[in-house]
């Protein structure tokens, strides 16, 4: 992969803006903003641009657009999908938000917060936590995911059967446009039906409209009591039927419903050699309780799950009895997928049905693995509440890592043909990217083709924002 270098005045001028600091052009300190958290993807820029104003973003991308030069916001760089690497090295600048990281306000009275886009999530958790408030968007790189890349991601998590996706929690926005202008979408208010919601159209756009800036959310009273519990169930049939039950029994305080098939835990292994699991069945559940009130939810936990067991649905179940233990179990989940990411490269996909479809999507993406790919390993653990499978595939650990990344291509094509059969997504929450804008772009029917390109084109007709993200590129993508 070529760049061309940057000319020098262009330099000089970007350094004007954002001064010497802010400017890295050199190896070294732009290796970190070229390669992804999974080391599947490596990319190029001209340089990496770190304004730590809204105004020096706005200078930034008023030069771009001057000079044609595209741009590729990014956040955290935790994104899975290669939305914030350009792999293909085409001559972008990346325009880094982590300088420009703080809180403006924190209004409890309102249930509200404003950061700047470059805030880290865990550091709006934190300040929320501070002011008996909860920011329930929770995810694995939540220590490292900044807020503009979760809005720009429209972000899931564990969350989300109880709080809903990023586009959910978002109140409003603040967005440099791509001719450098800014959108003021600030207002607080939580009932706003004044015609066109343009906040929607950023949340999910993975930078290809503007660059957010900053990002209004909600906050929720912070729960006073939680509940944790890991179960084993006989099958991934009985595990939504649980959580159908849990539901109802718990009267919807189920903040998490997580499932892990029993292959995944030799991966949360790998990161602590001493992870045993609770219960040893086929498919365990990780579910969490969690109200603001002083609810008995140990009462509600405990009742639901003497039911359940009566019934045949559990198994084993092992309640945490110390937020330390509820720990242990979330690590076992966390650990999984950093153990993936050290077993080396995989099959990742982030597959949506329907709730009752999942014990058909795993079923048919196991008989699949197993048939045409004999050797490839099958994992399966995710969201089971939002219908959302990790349905992840390990190549054999003897097989040399360009084959299994060519053979991993057949692998994923045959999973996402299995998810759409079942009137899935190939989606749920990692968004397209670099990675799956093919896929996405070759899914949709000629009209939402048609609308998408139309609102590209209204945004950012000179195709400067993300290029190569998304959308297929277009005569003016650079
Ligand atoms: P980046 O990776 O920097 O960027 C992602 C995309 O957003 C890119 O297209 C980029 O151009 C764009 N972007 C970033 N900032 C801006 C901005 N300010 N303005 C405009 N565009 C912008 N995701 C989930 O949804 N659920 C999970 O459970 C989950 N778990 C994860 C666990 C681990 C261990 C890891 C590594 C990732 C996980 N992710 C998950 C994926 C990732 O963390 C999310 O997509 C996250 O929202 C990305 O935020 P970021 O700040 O890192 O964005
Ligand atoms: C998770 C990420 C990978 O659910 O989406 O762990
Ligand atoms: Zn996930």
């Amino acid at each position: 992969m070529t760049v061309p270098g940057i000319a020098s005045p262009v330099l000089d001028a970007l350094q004007g803006i954002v001064g010497t600091n802010g400017v890295l052009a050199d190896a070294a300190g732009m290796a970190g903003y070229l390669r992804d958290w999974s080391g599947d993807y490596r990319g190029a820029a001209l340089a990496v641009l770190r304004p730590s104003s809204v105004a020096e973003v706005q200078a930034l991308v008023r030069l771009c657009a001057s000079l044609g030069l595209g741009i590729i916001p990014q956040g955290g760089n935790t994104g899975l999908v290669a939305g914030a690497i350009d792999t293909k090295g085409a001559g972008a600048l990346i325009v880094s938000l982590d300088r420009l990281n703080a809180i403006r306000l924190i209004d409890a009275d309102n249930f509200m917060l404003r950061a700047d886009a470059g805030c880290v999530l865990q550091t709006i958790k934190d300040a929320s936590e501070k002011q008996d408030c909860l920011f329930p968007l929770a995810l694995g790189a939540q220590g490292s995911c900044r807020i503009g890349g979760n809005a720009a991601t429209n972000a899931g998590g564990v969350n989300v059967l109880r709080y809903g996706m990023a586009r959910d929690l978002i109140l409003g926005l603040e967005v440099v446009l791509a001719d450098g202008e800014l959108w003021n979408g600030f207002s607080g208010l939580r009932k706003n039906n004044t015609g066109y919601d343009l906040k929607q159209l950023f949340i999910g756009a993975e930078g290809t409209l503007g660059i957010i800036t900053g990002v209004e959310v909600k906050l929720f009273p912070k729960p006073a009591r939680v509940e944790t519990a890991y179960l084993g169930v006989a099958s991934f049939e009985a595990a939504i039927a649980l959580f159908r039950q849990a539901r109802r029994d718990c009267s919807d305080l189920v903040s998490a419903f997580e499932i892990i098939g029993a292959e995944c835990i030799e991966l949360a292994r790998l990161i602590d050699p001493g992870t045993t699991a609770p219960v040893t069945a086929p498919v365990q559940v990780l579910i969490e309780l969690s109200s603001s009130a002083l609810v008995d939810l140990n009462a509600v936990l405990v009742g639901f799950l003497a039911g359940a067991m009566e019934n045949g649905l559990v198994g084993d179940a092992v309640l945490a009895s110390s937020s330390a233990q509820a720990k242990g179990f979330w690590a076992i989940r966390e650990g999984l997928v950093e153990g993936q990411a050290r077993r080396g490269y995989h099959v990742r996909t982030d597959l949506s049905v329907k709730i009752s479809d999942i014990p058909a999507l795993i079923e048919r993406a196991r008989r699949f693995v197993v048939t045409d790919h004999p050797g490839w390993t099958p994992l399966a653990y995710g969201h089971a509440g939002d219908g959302n499978i990790h349905f992840n595939v390990l190549p054999p650990l003897d097989l040399a890592d360009g084959e299994a990344r060519s053979r991993g291509a057949d692998v994923t094509a045959g999973l996402y043909d299995i998810a759409v059969g079942l009137g899935g997504s190939i989606s749920a929450e990692h968004g397209i990217g670099r990675s799956r804008r093919q896929e996405f772009w070759s899914g949709l029917s000629p009209v939402h083709r048609r609308l998408a390109t139309t609102l590209k084109d209204a945004f950012d007709p000179k195709g400067l924002m993300n290029p190569g993200c998304l959308l297929p590129p277009t005569e003016t993508t650079p």
